[in-house]
């Protein structure tokens, strides 16, 4: 969305290049063969162009479109986002251009492009042309796409979500034998639908609604959807962005099927030349028609044999062999086909004729594609893809009907094979009915156990998918690239050098360094070796599922061999001590594919399942546990829009993530309604449910809300001049506090964004409050990203801010003797020094205390690395097999997720903020200097 930026800029006197030249890059590595249409992101450094005056244009004639994603306060672009339109012959790279110095303001950003994409609208609907589809996308009923034409021919219709639920799950009875479990089916119904203003290259479609009950049976409309249909130029696929919300009573709605289902119109066609293709193996293809005319005793003939295989239309049947075309009626007709991925290691695939007729079975494999097409020769068809079906098993495959005039092609996000959906808590409270006996509980299991706290309610997913429409059955071959693009969808980013200097992702990443120094090359490699490692143990460990996928573990059973899935807060992560933002501080640096993968499915999973949608916690996330949401601690460390905030910018302005940011600038709500804090605060405060004075952690509370204000605020959204505001008057009176951040927890003004002194010391004569989980959920990179985009012409504003976070920074690693003579008491026994010898590190660099380096790096690779990663650890893993595991794993005991989370993290920012670890200042005897 383009905002005009309204006399702000105009106040401000410019130096502005004129031109400014990005490349940017696949991030693979390798050029796609074959590119649906794709949107990126490009960062630009403060004041370099205004944003209603630039145009942009691309290498190699490629068209785009572009549009504003976020702004520096003056005015000028900080970042945009970039839809390029298909191409069977995609360039090895990209520049994007930026010209205009904002002196013209020919407001050419608005140039349409003469072969773009056609849209129109209607009261009833929008129609959606790419020059290569069309689709129709109706504005009421339960049909979110009525047709999809390709080459003039309909080739879908119907396209609606499908839903399946029952009322209880036969595991609860012994014998098999439940009575009175009631079955639903549901479909779309749509509350409004909504597309974008400019469609040059690419058009989004927006349906939001929910599902409504179809046939027999008496339930209330449920599960909320958001479905984003992307569409660009030249492009026969539809790019599909699928958000379901979790709204059920635990207890007695288990879904049981979560799919999207297309009619394939086959009347006239045929049987013969219908055609199934489902994804198999590596690029496999499953090659059937509806009446199979190849293997029978007697040969139509070889071209028809080889038609028929490779999907062409069968030449006339006076061609064929007598003995074949007198005899068709007796061959059957497969109409439908099923493939069902249960599991992340094997998937099943049969036919049948008909319901009420057996099933055949087909040989299935390992990992399918998950992408299947029905269509015919003449008629042409549809093939619907989930990007990594397997990963989020159990899902399946539907064709059904193909022998009949309509056929369908359904993709089960949630596979009604797989047996109802079980989302209660693992587990019936044992006893635990008073906060003593929970407390007792966290001491065994580390499991923070609230009756009613563990609950599913608001918790959301977001899966991707693909359609593709043809006028004709394409090749196996055609739809084996599809497969690979829908589960392999292209990224293009800038190279690292240039986003760091742009300074729009903060200042506290570099790219690593070129100079040739064992120190940094060690810090590098170990690095290295994590990412690899937590790679690695999402496949080696299975952390794939239809809610897991995305999340890794948090610590590790060396007994069993095994990450303690099972042992409360140590299983699932949540984003613990920001995974999230080592790995993608690590992409940001090195450009690199695997970590971007980790770090996208990231994203997708803590956004959605470890956070809250819906109900009273939305906007809060879970703390880590057996089940994302089992954990009582509801809090903003854990749905912090910093850890999906590279995400955001880099994917163009990803819609459902801009949805997640929004949903936190209302947390205040949410604290209202919950304290959130209520079992780790002074048992003498009592709870007060008021807005104006909510009793918050400054960096595991606020740190969420002034990212999510920061980002509203960098984008223009509808409430940043709200969000502005109030990050300066927090900025403001922060300082005021006596020990500042010392102070850790105070009474922050949610209407108006000031702090006051806490209930604790009402007369703000200094308290300490210093905890160690304070700086580990991305403060120190959300209080980066605010001074640096602040910058320096406020400095009236972010100085005494920024001095009072320099003494929390200086203080929390200082020795007591220092911490005494500044506060009148030192801060008790701390953990976390090597995460926190970022904080050191920032002083350092803020402070220009050279003497402070030595300091950073002993708490980093000395006595501060006890709790962390040692530079004398093995640094590489065992393989353990035999009878001592079920299957043979690789296992690194000295690993946990929160050392290694906070390793890359600090390793990151301290090369970063000042330099390489040098040995020679390191002094004789550290430990750090004898492991480097
Ligand atoms: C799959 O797609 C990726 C990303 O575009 C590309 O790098 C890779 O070469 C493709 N693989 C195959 C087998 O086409
Ligand atoms: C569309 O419907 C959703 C859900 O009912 C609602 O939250 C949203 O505000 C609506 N948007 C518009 C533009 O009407
Ligand atoms: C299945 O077929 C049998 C045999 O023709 C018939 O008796 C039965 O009613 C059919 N059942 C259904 C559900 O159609
Ligand atoms: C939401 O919060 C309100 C106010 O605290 C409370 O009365 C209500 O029971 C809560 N609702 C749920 C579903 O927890
Ligand atoms: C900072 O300086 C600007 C410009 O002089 C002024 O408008 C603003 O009020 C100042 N802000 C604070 C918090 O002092
Ligand atoms: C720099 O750090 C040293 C070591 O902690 C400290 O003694 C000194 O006061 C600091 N200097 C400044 C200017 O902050």
């Amino acid at each position: 969305m383009l905002r005009s930026i309204l006399g702000l800029a105009s106040l401000i006197s410019y130096t502005c290049a004129s031109t400014t030249s990005v490349k940017v890059k696949w991030v693979d590595g390798t050029t796609p063969d074959y590119l649906a249409g794709m949107t990126f992101g490009v960062p630009w450094p403060r004041g370099q162009h205004l944003a209603d005056s630039t145009t942009f244009t691309a290498s190699d004639g490629a068209q785009i479109q572009s549009w504003v994603t976020a702004y520096w306060p003056d005015g000028s672009l900080k970042w945009t986002g970039h839809a390029l339109g298909a191409s069977d012959a995609p360039a090895d790279a990209y520049t994007i251009t930026a010209s205009g110095s904002g002196d013209d303001g020919a407001g050419s950003r608005f140039r349409r492009q003469s072969n773009g994409i056609q849209v129109s609208e209607s009261g009833e609907g929008i129609v959606v042309n790419t020059g290569k589809v069309s689709a129709t996308f109706p504005k009421s009923g339960n049909v979110l796409v009525s047709a999809v034409e390709a080459g003039g021919k309909t080739v879908g219709s119907n396209g609606r979500l499908v839903l399946r639920s029952q009322s209880g799950t036969p595991d609860d009875h012994e014998d098999g034998k439940p009575t009175g479990i009631q079955y639903f089916s549901f479909t779309s119904k749509i509350s409004n639908v909504t597309v974008s203003e400019d469609n040059s290259i690419r058009t989004l479609v927006t349906v939001h609604g929910i599902h409504t009950i179809e046939g027999e049976g008496a339930h209330d409309d449920w599960i909320p959807f958001i479905v984003r249909f992307y569409l660009y130029a030249n492009s026969e696929a539809i790019r599909v962005i699928h958000t379901i919300i979790y709204d059920g009573d635990m207890y007695t709605d288990f879904l049981s099927g979560i799919g999207l289902r297309f009619d394939v119109p086959l009347a006239g066609e045929e049987l013969y030349d219908r055609h199934i293709r489902i994804a198999g193996v590596d690029g496999g293809m499953l090659h059937e028609a509806v009446k199979g005319i190849t293997g029978l005793r007697r040969d139509p003939g070889a071209d028809i044999r080889s038609a028929q295989f490779n999907g062409s239309v069968l030449p006339d049947r006076s061609a064929w062999d007598p003995r074949v075309t007198d005899r068709l009626q007796w061959i059957p007709t497969w109409s439908d086909y099923r493939l069902t991925q249960l599991s992340p290691d094997g998937f099943n695939l049969k036919k049948r004729t008909k319901a009420n007729s057996t099933w055949v079975k087909i040989p299935g494999g390992t990992r399918s594609g998950g992408l299947a097409y029905l269509g015919g020769a003449t008629a042409g068809g549809l093939a619907v893809g989930l990007r990594d079906f397997w990963k989020k098993y159990p899902t399946s495959l539907d064709i059904t009907n193909a022998a009949t005039d309509t056929g369908s092609v359904t993709m089960w996000l949630y596979s009604p094979q797989a047996g109802p959906m079980d989302v209660r808590p693992y587990h019936d409270e044992m006893g635990q009915d008073t906060y003593e006996k929970q407390l007792d509980a966290l001491g065994i299991t580390y499991e923070d156990y609230e009756p009613g706290y563990a609950t599913p309610y608001g918790v959301g997913r977001t899966n991707e998918l693909y359609i593709y429409a043809f006028a004709s059955t394409p090749s196996a071959e055609k739809l084996a690239v599809l497969t690979n693009n829908t589960n392999n969808p292209p990224v293009l980013v800038p190279e690292p050098e240039y986003m760091r200097d742009t300074e729009a992702i903060g200042s506290y990443w570099d790219v690593p360094s070129a100079v040739d120094s064992a120190q940094a090359k060690t810090l590098e490699e170990n690095m290295d070796f994590l990412i690899k490692f937590y790679a690695d143990q999402v496949e080696q460990r299975r952390w794939y599922g239809f809610w897991d996928h995305g999340d890794i573990m948090h610590t590790y059973d060396n007994d069993r061999h095994q990450w303690r899935y099972d042992v409360g807060g140590y299983a699932w992560d949540n984003s613990e001590l920001s995974p999230d933002i080592f790995f993608w501080s690590f992409f940001l640096r090195t450009g690199r594919a695997d970590a971007y993968r980790l770090a996208h499915d990231m994203v997708r999973h803590g956004g959605e399942v470890d956070s809250y949608h819906l109900g009273n916690f939305t906007g809060l996330g879970t703390r880590h546990g057996v089940q994302h949401w089992s954990d009582s601690a509801k809090q903003a460390r854990i749905s912090t829009p910093v850890y999906r905030k590279v995400f955001y910018y880099i994917s163009g302005g990803d819609e459902r993530t801009g949805d997640l940011v929004h949903e936190v600038l209302d947390v205040d709500k949410a604290w209202v309604l919950v304290d959130a804090r209520r079992k780790v605060r002074d048992p003498d405060v009592v709870y007060k449910p008021d807005p104006t004075a909510l009793y918050l952690d400054f960096g595991t509370d606020w740190a969420g809300l002034a990212q999510a204000y920061l980002i509203e605020w960098e984008r223009r959204g509808p409430r940043w001049e709200e969000a502005r505001d109030k990050l300066i008057e927090s900025f403001v009176t922060y300082p005021e506090l006596k020990y500042g951040f010392v102070t850790g927890e105070a009474l922050y003004n949610s209407q108006t964004g000031a702090w006051a002194p806490p209930p604790t010391d009402p007369n703000n004569n200094g308290i300490i409050v210093v905890s160690h989980l304070s700086g580990v959920f991305g403060i120190l990179e959300t209080v980066d990203e605010l001074i640096t985009h602040f910058g320096p012409e406020q400095q009236n504003v972010t100085q005494p801010f920024l001095d009072a976070f320099l003494d929390y920074c200086y203080y929390y690693g200082a020795s007591k003797a220092e911490q005494k003579a500044r506060y009148g008491a030192d801060f008790g026994s701390l953990t976390l020094m090597q995460g926190h010898s970022r904080f050191t590190a920032y002083v350092a660099k803020h402070r220009n205390n050279a003497t402070l380096v030595q300091r950073v790096w002993s708490e980093f690779l000395g006595d501060g690395s006890k709790d962390g990663l040692a530079p004398d650890a093995p640094w590489q893993t065992e393989r353990i097999g035999g009878s001592d595991v079920l299957v043979p794993v690789d296992e690194a005991t000295w690993v946990s997720t929160n050392a290694a989370a906070l390793y890359g993290v600090a390793a990151i920012e301290n090369l970063a903020f000042v330099g390489a670890p040098d040995l020679n200042r390191l002094g004789g005897n550290s430990t750090a200097k004898r492991w480097m």
